[in-house]
């Protein structure tokens, strides 16, 4: 950057996160930690029946337990607005949201159904035991398989939500296709599971106003559907979320506790705290179950003549939701004929919701089984069969990349994992007992950015804050904020802080979709350009000024003064006098950063990765573990290499709990979620983890945005979970086309 120092806590440097030790040391307070004398504790009382209705509820024995103040329910709860457009919120998929104590009807199991509301939460939980309630039931249809017949295309889409788009005439040309491929995978619905559980501790002052600490990846989103509903007025609530303990896409949208916790704190006029127990967690939303069809033709030497690709996942009756789950395929691929489709089942569940690259994490990792299965039918090394369908464009929409540096991400990744020393033929590696497989797979993710607002406020003693409405969930969005104010002002990092997780700070978007660094990074840049030359200014136009009858490129921005280039030694002022000087207490300006909309258009933005692994299978017991994965990371530039190193090790976690271990499993007959806590639902742990390695191929990408970066939360899923499947296939010459592997499918 012109004019600014290179530092060493600006970009690219391995800075530790600036919140780290607040972290540790407990001094980070999440939504449910703030206290407030005389806080009351609300319990949500899940229905025991998956459809139906509500006949009675008789409250009066919760009620009669010492330290109950109310019971909520559908039958007393106090008026709401009727519209449904009161209860959308800024990532809501089209439909009618799902509002609790609503009516007496019961759409999915789990739903909250009556809020307890007493001194303690163990009161609370207590009483709602003693609930009575009369049921009436009805059929539910909850199983995706049963419902596969009645999938239809989504008529409703989300906003972003991109219609696979086919292109040639891939039956035809698969039908005449040499070599190849057809079959079915699956994925089994998975849960977010956060450490931090959903809660809210709304506290109510005197006047009415209210202070809503939340879990949430948006403290504007809860903010402006809180207001809708209640009516609240622009500085009647603030919503807070300093801190997240993982969300991982279920804190997107404001969950049921935020609602049960307003509406009970208006109603009782005190102040209000509702938290989720794990086990309800698994009442909310979940990344759906998809099925997928793919049949692959190709050329005898692998090349690619025919995609079919077409998948089905669900939604819930009340909203659409949708994935892109089919169309990876189609961009990453030369191929003159695709066919991609996608279709949804509504079945009585709560409607599904984003997790972790949503879309990419279940169509990419389905697909690259498919490939590979597509090599072996080939008899061309996995690797090589992507090299020999490199695609320069995005194949699906026919445009270039801002940047795509996948195939140095093969190349460097397969030189480190040692690729070339593989033997081709499955089972044929071994050491002892155990069965050893290589896989390989291609990941692929977006590189998106939104319209974000940051302010950026130069205080007299000479230090900066830096503050968007922006939320950090853990991908180190208070560092990157340091960093990059770090390297457009020249400041040394210890003099700048960065303000988050409030709905009183400007505009930003939820957290999500890798997109934070790439909109509140620009935003912080440009606020801290504009703020840099508005100093400069001000220095210039004092009496006797060192700067005078300069330009702004006369000057340099480091360690916090202004410095002439031309005699530096005289020529220079500290930030803080040149503020004195000029009679000015702060100088705060307020920029926003937008994408350009005909640029986004005419280029595919995306980032990409290669995915090494190897599995050691004990052949007697099919024990799997995941000893080696190597990820070759092509993300534009790199603001924290070991915070980037961390966000894609966290994803490749999700890729192997993907592979071999997370799946949600309904029993049917109750249309209820039935391993809902984490001794049954299985993420891994340390003992699952061996040697990981992450490689960042830095691209330079003037396009994308301002900061040249693509953003790295969720690209270490998309391949991870198929490079293992396609490594425990090598190791035992058995496919899996059913995720997770576990043992009892492979023995
Ligand atoms: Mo992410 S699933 O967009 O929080």
């Amino acid at each position: 950057m012109a004019g600014a120092a290179i530092s060493r806590s600006g970009i690219g440097a391995p800075v530790d996160r600036v919140e780290g030790r607040l972290k540790v040391t407990g001094a980070a307070k999440y939504a449910a930690e703030f206290n407030e004398a005389a806080l009351l504790h609300g319990h949500a009382y899940a229905s025991r029946i998956t459809k139906g209705r509500i006949a009675a509820i008789d409250p009066s024995a919760a009620l009669a337990v010492p330290g109950v103040l109310d019971v909520l329910t559908h039958e007393n709860r106090p008026d709401l607005p009727l519209l449904r457009r009161h209860y959308q919120d800024e990532v809501a998929s089209p439909g009618i949201p799902f509002v609790p104590l609503w009516s007496d009807k019961v759409l999915f199991a789990g739903q909250p159904v009556a809020l307890v509301v007493a001194e303690t939460a163990e009161i609370a939980r207590y009483a709602s035991s003693l609930l009575e309630i009369d049921y009436e039931e009805e059929p539910h249809e909850t199983d995706l398989k049963e419902a596969l017949h009645r999938a239809a295309a989504p008529w409703r889409t989300r906003k972003g939500y991109v219609r696979p788009k086919s292109r040639g005439d891939a039956p035809t040309a698969f039908e005449a296709a040499a070599v190849r491929i057809d079959g079915e995978y699956h994925l089994m619905p998975e849960h977010h599971n956060p450490m931090e559980l959903f809660g809210t501790t709304v506290v109510r002052h005197d006047d009415g106003r209210l202070t809503i600490y939340d879990k949430t990846q948006g403290a504007l989103n809860s903010r402006n559907y809180i207001s809708k509903i209640f009516g609240y007025g622009g500085d009647e609530i603030q919503v807070l979320s300093p801190f997240v303990g993982g969300a991982f896409g279920a804190a997107l949208r404001p969950q049921h506790q935020l609602f049960l916790a307003v509406l009970a704190a208006r109603h009782l006029e005190r102040s209000v705290r509702v938290v989720m127990t794990r086990q309800e967690m698994w009442s909310l939303q979940f990344r759906p179950e998809c099925y997928q069809w793919v049949k692959l033709g190709a050329e005898p030497d692998g090349r690619l003549a025919a995609i079919v690709n077409h998948a089905v996942t669900n939604s819930s009756r009340l909203e659409t939701y949708t994935d892109n789950i089919v169309s990876w395929g189609g961009m990453l691929y030369r191929c003159d004929n695709a066919d991609l489709e996608y279709r949804i089942a509504e079945t009585d569940t709560m409607t599904p919701g984003d997790m972790r690259a949503p879309g990419a994490a279940t169509g990419v990792n389905l697909f690259e089984i498919a490939m590979d299965e597509l090599a072996y039918a080939a008899g061309v090394d996995p690797l090589e069969l992507r090299l020999r369908n490199y695609a320069e464009k995005d194949e699906m929409h026919g445009i270039d990349y801002t940047s795509k540096a996948l195939r140095e991400c093969y190349a460097a990744g397969a030189e480190r994992f040692g690729w070339a020393r593989r033997v081709f033929e499955p089972r044929s590696m071994r050491e002892g007992r155990e069965l050893i497989g290589w896989g390989m797979a291609t990941g692929i993710w977006e590189a998106m950015q939104s319209k974000t607002a940051c302010r950026a406020t130069l205080r007299a003693d000479g230090r900066l804050e830096v503050a968007t409405g922006t939320a950090d969930i853990g991908p180190g969005t208070y560092t990157m904020m340091v960093q990059v104010a770090a390297e457009r002002t020249g400041l040394p990092a210890e003099r700048i802080e960065a303000k988050l997780g409030d709905s009183t700070l400007p505009y930003a978007p939820v957290q999500g979709g890798s997109w934070t660094a790439a909109s509140t990074g620009s935003a912080v840049a440009l606020a801290c350009e504009t703020l840099r030359t508005r100093l400069y200014e001000m220095a210039r136009d004092l009496p006797d000024s060192p700067f005078a009858s300069t330009g702004i490129d006369d000057v340099r921005f480091e360690d916090g003064e202004v410095v002439r280039n031309v005699d530096p030694m005289n020529k220079r002022m500290r930030f803080e006098a040149i503020l004195e000087a000029a009679g000015c207490p702060e100088l705060k300006v307020e920029e926003t950063a937008k994408p350009g909309m005909i640029s986004m258009m005419r280029k595919a933005r995306n980032s990409h990765s290669a995915v090494f692994a190897e599995v050691r299978v004990d052949e007697e017991l099919g024990v799997m573990r995941v000893t080696r994965i190597v990820s070759a990371c092509a993300a534009g530039r790199i603001i924290n290499p070991k915070i980037a190193r961390s966000q894609i090790l966290g994803g490749i976690v999700f890729g192997l709990g993907m592979a071999l271990e997370e799946e949600s499993m309904m029993d049917h007959r109750l249309g209820r979620f039935m391993n809902h806590d984490l001794a049954e639902y299985h993420v891994p742990v340390n003992a699952d983890l061996f040697d990981v390695d992450i490689i960042f191929v830095e691209e330079q990408d003037e396009e994308v945005n301002p900061l040249g970066v693509k953003g790295v939360g969720e690209l270490g899923v998309p391949g991870t979970a198929a490079a293992i499947a396609n490594a425990v296939f090598h190791a035992t010459g058995k496919r899996i086309r059913d995720l997770p592997i576990t043992i009892d499918k492979l023995l």
